[in-house]
């Protein structure tokens, strides 16, 4: 981005910035795993399994491909395919839904609440048909979904429990980690994830002990001993490489997370000064997100977005459109039903850059160009 004369630019994320204050322990943690041989279902994956395992506080993590494959094993492992319907938000990433679909079930949205924009438990009942197996909240931007309201009516009414914890390394509910709310979880480690690797990757958390094992088969061709395969498995596996990486980053998530909550607060506390029409993400004593994204809405959104822009400072939008606009589902009338609050916050809501390298200084320059623009849009109104 070229550099502005008004300030210093604020790129949305850049990870050769991030990667770079642990550069040195990246690299020791690459040559180890040349120098092994082995890049495929060896050392490295087994200890991330067991360091993730133990940091989310559940019984087995199985390092997969990606977060996509995460869930869709776990739909697999639990037996849901033709026939089923899955509960899943009506706005999210695209994927929550793709892997329903990967299963052959259906995906049968239902609106988000508005103020966290994760899916609304009130709403869950309603959706529940005799064809129902499961309910996927998505812990979106890092934020954990209303797991109680969900988890009592999962049980009641027989459903699994699966979260989608793509976004949501380290955060916590009640003070649990995402990862260990439902009966199972998929992660993401996709580069830009508050826990990311070098390239794709993803893991699956449960305590069951059955379903572990069944996902452990699927990842590698169906098979547990070479040779011999008992289920018509995929090649989805995490590498040693990718689990090497994680390792290093593991050991500080935990920091990370907390200056991202530092900045979130400088963000929350900056714009609610300002009075203007600009909603922050809401507060919740029981839940410490993972800031993954710092998620603003306002109205004037787009005016607002190439203003920051024209001030060197980029935004992003999670997500222009909500999975049933997607012409991927658009032809899908079964998944077309009115969700208002998914629609709105599609059109509204817009990420600010947030990231632990961030410094002070550089949310302040964003915080500056806010006030500026609500300056300006309030004197012409
Ligand atoms: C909410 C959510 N679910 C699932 C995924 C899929 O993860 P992956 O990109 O690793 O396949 C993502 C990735 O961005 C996500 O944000």
């Amino acid at each position: 981005m070229k550099a502005k004369s008004w300030g210093a630019p604020v790129a949305f994320y850049d990870l050769r910035r991030h990667d770079e204050t642990i550069r040195a322990e990246l690299e020791e943690a690459s040559r180890r795993v040349i120098a092994s041989g082995r890049f495929v279902l060896g050392q490295e994956v087994e200890a991330f399994e067991c360091e993730f395992a133990a940091y989310c506080g559940v019984r087995h993590c199985i390092g997969v491909g990606n977060g996509l494959d995460a869930l869709h094993l776990v739909l697999r492992g639990l037996g849901i395919g033709t026939g089923d319907e899955v509960i899943v938000p009506a706005q999210t990433f695209i994927a929550t839904w793709l892997a329903v679909s990967y299963a052959g079930a259906v995906p049968v949205p239902i609106d988000v609440d508005p103020a966290t924009a994760n899916i609304a438990p009130e709403l869950v009942e309603a959706a529940i048909t005799p064809r129902t197996r499961a309910v996927i909240p998505v812990h979106l931007f890092g934020r954990p979904a209303d797991m109680h309201a969900v988890s009592a009516i999962a049980k009641r009414r027989n459903l699994v429990l699966i979260e989608d914890a793509a976004q949501a390394h380290g955060a916590t509910y009640h003070g649990k980690r995402a990862g260990s709310l439902g009966d199972a979880a998929a992660f993401s480690f996709y580069p830009s994830k508050n826990l990311g690797a070098f390239g794709d990757g993803g893991a699956v958390l449960c305590d069951d002990s059955t379903l572990a094992r069944l996902v452990r088969t699927l990842r590698n061709y169906g098979s547990t001993s070479k040779y011999h395969h008992e289920l018509m498995g995929y090649n989805s596996r995490l590498d040693e490489l990718q689990a090497a990486v994680l390792r290093v980053k593991l050991r500080y998530l935990d920091i990370w997370n907390q200056r991202r909550t530092r900045i979130a607060d400088l963000y929350t506390k900056g714009i609610s000064r300002l009075n203007s029409s600009i909603n922050t993400p809401a507060h919740e004593e029981h839940v410490s997100s993972s800031w993954h994204l710092y998620v603003i809405r306002s109205t004037q959104r787009d005016g607002l977005q190439s203003f920051l822009a024209s001030r060197g400072i980029e935004s992003a939008i999670h997500y222009p459109r909500t999975p049933a606009e997607q012409d991927a589902y658009g032809r899908h009338t079964a998944t077309i039903s009115g969700n208002p609050n998914a629609v709105r916050h599609a059109r509204c809501s817009l990420s600010l850059p947030i990231a632990p390298y961030l410094e002070n200084s550089e949310v302040t320059a964003v915080l500056d160009a806010i006030r500026e623009y609500v300056g300006r849009v309030e004197q012409l109104e």
